[in-house]
């Protein structure tokens, strides 16, 4: 399967590290924030391979300000990137259109693999941070509830 949007993150990489470097002199070192994801089912240790909480409210409505507090800032406000980071709008738009249902499912399913991954692992590559690693910063309910939030923001034109 071809990853159109990975590439678009490479391609991205280069002004990334400028930005990131400018911001975190402008704005010191920004601590996350915590999320609290208290009324969602408890997900315990054993990290998933497909969003959980797909179309669940109120995972929308904790992903959308766990978003807006921690990833908005490069990934740009309601995940309209201003060019800076990708947009995670388009993150798995391509599986919406495919007619096999077996494929539909695979194709998510990988996606919300990157997704997870990126997040747990952030993008570190020759020691240059591009995005910093949420792994035990956040726990795994409120990295699915922004998969859920950035699922009511997909753009599928
Ligand atoms: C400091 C800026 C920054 C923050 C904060 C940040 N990101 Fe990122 N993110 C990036 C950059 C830059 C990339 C592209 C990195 C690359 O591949 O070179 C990226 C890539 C990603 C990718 C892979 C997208 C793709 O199309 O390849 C995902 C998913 C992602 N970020 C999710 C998040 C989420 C969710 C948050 C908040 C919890 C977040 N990011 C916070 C800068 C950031």
């Amino acid at each position: 399967m071809k990853h159109p949007i990975r590439t678009l993150g490479c391609a991205l990489a280069l002004s990334a590290a400028a930005f990131t470097s400018t911001f975190a002199q402008a704005h010191g070192n920004v601590t996350p924030q915590g999320v609290d994801t208290r009324g969602l089912p408890v997900l315990g240790d054993k990290w998933r391979d497909e969003n959980p909480y797909r179309g669940n409210a109120m995972a929308q409505k904790i992903g959308a300000s766990a978003y807006n507090q921690n990833c908005a800032r490069c990934h740009g406000l309601e995940a309209v990137s201003g060019g800076i980071a990708p947009d995670l709008r388009q993150m798995d738009r391509d599986c919406v259109g495919l007619k096999n249902a077996a494929k539909k499912t695979a194709c998510f399913k990988e996606m919300d693999n990157y997704y997870l991954t990126s997040v747990r692992q952030g993008k570190v590559r020759n020691g240059a941070v591009y995005m910093p690693p949420f792994e035990g910063v956040f726990n795994q309910e409120a990295m699915w509830a922004i998969k859920t939030y950035l699922e009511t923001r997909r753009e599928t034109n």
